[in-house]
């Protein structure tokens, strides 16, 4: 057989043309590994070497950060890669009878590619799309409120091998769901206000402004905005006066999707905040890493850059303000939650395994490339465009003193009305509860699969940094739920989440899910749940990173907060027994050597 020379068709062909847009620079290798994956639906053996002679990097770790990213793969997917969103509350909405249902109808085992190569249907972590669930990724590609019907027509469409561009449009529908609105979803488009304050009342006038609005980083932490811009402005690591600005557009906690819904709605006062950024610490250089679920937005986010590059607020002279250059690029994640934890992040950037690094040195002075690095979730740059042109006294109307503004939650579950709702900064989660139509609620878990689950006596707590603090996610759990399948769920995604870097995580988290799986099963007792709270706090205590420190949060809670659902399943109440059954386990050496007297058995019942 002749090999194509139609780059499209030809792994070396375009992974020449990548190489070459990306001036064979290595930090750009993880885009390029994306760009193959979704053109060859695996990365071909030619190209990992062809990469690794162009780049200077050895084929092993090419493979490694291969095998770091779920959604890279050395063997070839199946023509339509299908992935099932594993969030709790897709399976809430029966997302797990409909996978298998078009496992059956398609004759293939989940994760397994089909044997003519036609199709793989997998799992993969929350895709963001909670409030429109079960949601599913085809090639990338998002579809969303799966039911019974549409499984059956996807199912056709992929025997009948129809593109995806010709299924169904309604199909791919996304809704923003925006409920409800208060300062910074209903403030207008800056089109360069708060850049050109930046400009007129100078850097420091505007550092000000942002310190005296009192804004926190929305991504989690909650670190002040003004002093994180302030360390990295005055850093001058080296001598360089090289910054970054980087947004955090991973959003991988499950059940959470507001910067999926401001990216899509407020993307042009996102890039604003960025740009203002850029104004005060000095930067040149600007990134948005969009996690690859959000795939489709790329487009739609590249014009709003383009069109802000047309009006003259991204490039050179910005504003016509002589040495003020800036510009922003886009940088796709591949399926990692880690990633999200900014020095991960900044190692994906840089095409690398997204491992956490050490800190101290912070990103602020040590960040990308080692330059002196600002990284801060996506609704943060919103607010500090829409501080720096309407002031910090307007940022401040609402809220309360520790927690100014409003904070967006994504809101899901068990609730009449799902989606987005802006709540000031002190409203109490009955409110919310109130707000999104939920009625016989159980539990309310806060801040996603890292957060808290809170019961019924504390709904009178508020979402603010000094009570419930919350990146955004808001899971509604009612009383018919088992919450042992929440607690399941989030016990198995850390595992699968967890980079692997540190033995607390990474065994940790594994005896964990195994210890969580036996009490779901029955089979535990005390001693199991003892175990549990040894290995937790231990996890919190000796984790490299954010991620094994909250990773045992909803088990320590469940068994502080909802000890009836541990007591409902305990096999027994006082010693250990193990998670398999050892007498059933012995069956096959006792037919071997035909015995099955009473003294080959260790239950003495049988
Ligand atoms: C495991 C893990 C995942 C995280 N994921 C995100 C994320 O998806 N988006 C985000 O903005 N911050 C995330 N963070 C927090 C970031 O490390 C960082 O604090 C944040 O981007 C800073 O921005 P902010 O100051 O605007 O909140 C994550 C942290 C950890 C430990
Ligand atoms: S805590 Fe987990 S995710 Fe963080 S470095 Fe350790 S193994 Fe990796």
């Amino acid at each position: 057989m002749v090999a194509s020379t139609d780059p499209e068709l030809n792994p070396q062909a375009f992974t020449s043309a990548l190489l070459a847009s990306a001036g064979n620079d290595s930090c750009e290798l993880l885009q390029m590994l994306h760009a193959l994956q979704l053109q060859f639906n695996h990365i071909p053996q030619a190209s990992i070497s062809q990469l690794s002679e162009a780049l200077s990097l050895s084929e092993t770790y090419i493979r490694s950060v291969i095998g770091f990213y779920t959604f890279l793969h050395e063997t070839p997917r199946g023509e339509y890669d299908i992935l099932f969103s594993d969030s709790i509350t897709d399976h809430m909405l029966g997302s797990r009878l409909l996978l298998s249902d078009l496992c059956d109808k398609l004759g293939v085992e989940r994760g397994v590619p089909r044997k003519d190569g036609r199709v793989t249907v997998d799992t993969t972590s929350c895709t963001g799309l909670c409030d429109q669930g079960p949601a599913i990724l085809v090639n990338g590609r998002v579809l969303t409120r799966l039911d019974a019907h549409k499984i059956q027509n996807i199912a056709l469409l992929i025997e009948n091998c129809t593109p995806l561009d010709e299924w169904p449009s309604d199909f791919f529908r996304i809704e923003n769901n925006i409920r409800q609105s208060n300062l910074l979803l209903s403030h207008n488009q800056c089109n360069g206000e708060a850049v050109q304050k930046c400009i007129d009342n100078g850097a420091d006038k505007l550092l000000e402004e942002i310190d005296d609005s009192g804004l926190r980083g929305r991504g989690g932490a909650g670190f002040k905005t003004a002093l994180k811009w302030k360390f990295c402005k005055e850093a001058h690591n080296g001598g360089t006066n090289d910054r970054v600005v980087v947004c955090n557009a991973d959003e991988g906690e499950p059940g959470t999707f507001k910067d999926r819904v401001l990216l899509d709605s407020q993307a042009d006062n996102v890039f604003e905040g960025m740009t203002l950024c850029a104004g005060i610490i000095g930067a040149r250089q600007g990134f948005l890493y969009l996690r690859g679920e959000y795939l489709y937005l790329k487009p739609q986010l590249e014009a709003v850059l383009a069109k802000r590059r047309d009006k003259g607020l991204l490039g050179k002279n910005i504003l016509g303000k002589h040495g003020f250059d800036f510009d922003i690029e886009i940088h796709m994640g591949a399926g990692a939650y880690i990633c999200g934890e900014e020095s991960s992040l900044i190692e994906s950037l840089e095409g690398k395994r997204g491992v956490p690094r050490k800190r101290p040195p912070f990103p602020v002075t040590h960040g990308y490339l080692q330059k002196p690095t600002v990284v801060n979730n996506v609704e943060t740059y919103l607010a500090a465009a829409c501080i720096a042109a309407s002031g910090s006294e307007w940022f401040r109307s609402v809220g309360t003193e520790e927690s100014s503004g409003t904070k967006l939650l994504s809101i899901c579950g068990d609730c009449e009305h799902p989606g987005i709702y802006e709540v000031p900064f002190g409203t109490s989660i009955q409110q919310i509860l109130d707000a999104c139509g939920a009625s016989d609620v159980q539990a309310v878990q806060v801040a996603g699969a890292a957060g808290m689950t809170i019961p019924p006596e504390e709904f009178e707590r508020s979402i603010a940094f000094e009570d419930v603090p919350t990146a955004g996610s808001f899971m509604v759990f009612n009383n018919e739920r088992n919450l042992l399948d929440m607690v399941q769920n989030f016990a198995h995604f850390f595992v699968h989440e967890s980079c692997g870097f540190c033995t607390p995580c990474r065994v940790g988290g594994a005896l964990m899910k195994d210890l969580v799986d036996k009490l779901t099963d029955g089979k535990a007792g005390r001693y199991d749940t003892d175990e549990m709270r040894n290995i937790g706090l231990l996890m919190k205590s000796t984790s490299h990173c954010g991620l094994g420190t909250t990773a045992p949060n909803c088990v320590l809670d469940m068994l502080d907060k909802f000890p009836y659902i541990v007591e409902e399943k305990l096999a027994h109440h006082a010693s250990y027994e193990p998670a398999f059954d050892l007498d059933e386990a012995l069956q096959e050496a006792r037919d071997i050597s035909h015995r099955n007297d009473s003294r080959a058995h260790i239950r003495t019942d049988t």
